[in-house]
């Protein structure tokens, strides 16, 4: 039978973004719709689902990992929704990153709980470390958390241009988060959508935008999930929309049988090569050791001009 399972990693380049409330809430809403969820906090480093939720872990994957206990006695249950959570450690350093092999343990580890869920959502760390890099590729989709904020734009392209040229992961979904004016929705389609698929060849398909919504700043400092405290809040709706989506998405995969094995660290081909005239029309998207490094990416180029009259200023923003 084909994998029912649909995994979704959630990355973005720029910490601080919004990936760890937006996997939770996602994760509830889609448990709320019926599904089965279960959420790894793969902020291996600076875990903060279980914070998020306002529980005390009974201990970490990390411990799972290393023989000190077992996956039952750490997953943690929510008793208001059912929504199946394993934390991972905050602050002790060392495991923060793995490399493949303990990479690998870790999946297979996870994968028998995985499997017997509809979802599991991974939230992963910031950034482009080997760790996040290897839990991305384990996952079936890849959704990129990102701010309309220039340094959240230029950093989520650098995520999808090393995904793309080292991983050959070329689709993803990516969620724009803490929206106040909606001209900043349509000036990150074209600063990051548009030029994923100009200069990279890469399929970015928005999924949703999220506004900027002080509840959910409320609901972190309350400890209580923002679907829990405020389901009716604006940030919380434009994320029940986002779930609704990711479910048709599950749907259409089974139906088509392209979910790939949950977390598993298959071999990714490379996509055909770009034609000729299209690698001429980007430069700096080829691998550095064929083409001299350029001075900045597209996407930076895109990010750092200046926003046209009458969009989102930092001063109109309460961010
Ligand atoms: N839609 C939003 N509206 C208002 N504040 C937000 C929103 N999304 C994120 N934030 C703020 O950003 C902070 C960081 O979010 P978090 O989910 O922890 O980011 P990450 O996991 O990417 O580091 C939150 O504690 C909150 O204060
Ligand atoms: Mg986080």
């Amino acid at each position: 039978m084909p994998a029912q399972t649909l995994s979704v990693a959630i990355l973005s380049g720029k910490g601080g973004v919004g990936k760890s409330n937006v996997t939770l809430n996602l994760a509830l809403s889609l448990q709320q719709s019926g599904a089965s969820v279960l959420v790894l906090d793969g902020d291996l480093g600076l875990a903060n689902v279980d914070v998020l939720m306002g529980f005390t872990p009974d201990g970490t994957i990390w411990d799972v990992l290393q023989g000190r206990t077992t996956i039952d006695r750490v997953l943690h249950t929510d008793p208001a929704s059912g929504l199946h959570v394993l934390p991972a450690a905050s602050g002790t350093g060392q495991q923060a990153q793995l490399d493949t092999k303990s990479c690998q343990l870790l999946l297979k580890t996870l994968r028998p709980l995985a499997e017997k869920h509809d979802f599991v959502l991974l939230d992963l760390g910031a950034g482009l470390s080997e760790t996040v890099r290897l839990l991305a590729r384990s996952a079936a989709v890849q959704l990129v958390v990102t701010t309309p904020e220039p340094t959240a734009i230029t950093d989520a392209y650098a995520l999808l241009k090393v995904l793309s040229k080292a991983h050959h992961l070329n689709h993803f979904q990516v969620a724009i988060n803490n929206i106040v004016d909606p001209e900043e929705v349509s000036l990150t389609r074209t600063r990051l959508l548009g030029a994923a698929r100009k200069f990279l060849q890469v399929e970015a398909r928005l999924i949703g935008t999220i506004r900027h919504d002080p509840l959910l700043q409320e609901a972190v400092y309350k400890r209580t999930p923002l679907l829990h405290l405020f389901p009716e809040s604006p940030a919380a709706t434009d994320i029940a929309s986002i779930a609704k989506k990711l479910k048709s998405l599950r749907r259409k995969m089974i139906a088509e049988g392209t979910i790939s094995p949950c977390l598993s660290l298959r071999t990714r081909k490379p996509a055909a090569a770009a034609p000729a005239d299209q690698a001429a029309a980007s430069p700096g998207t080829t691998p550095a050791q064929t083409r001299p490094v350029q001075k900045a990416s597209p996407a930076r180029a895109a990010a750092t001009e200046k926003a046209p009259k009458g969009s989102a200023s930092p001063k109109k923003s309460s961010r």
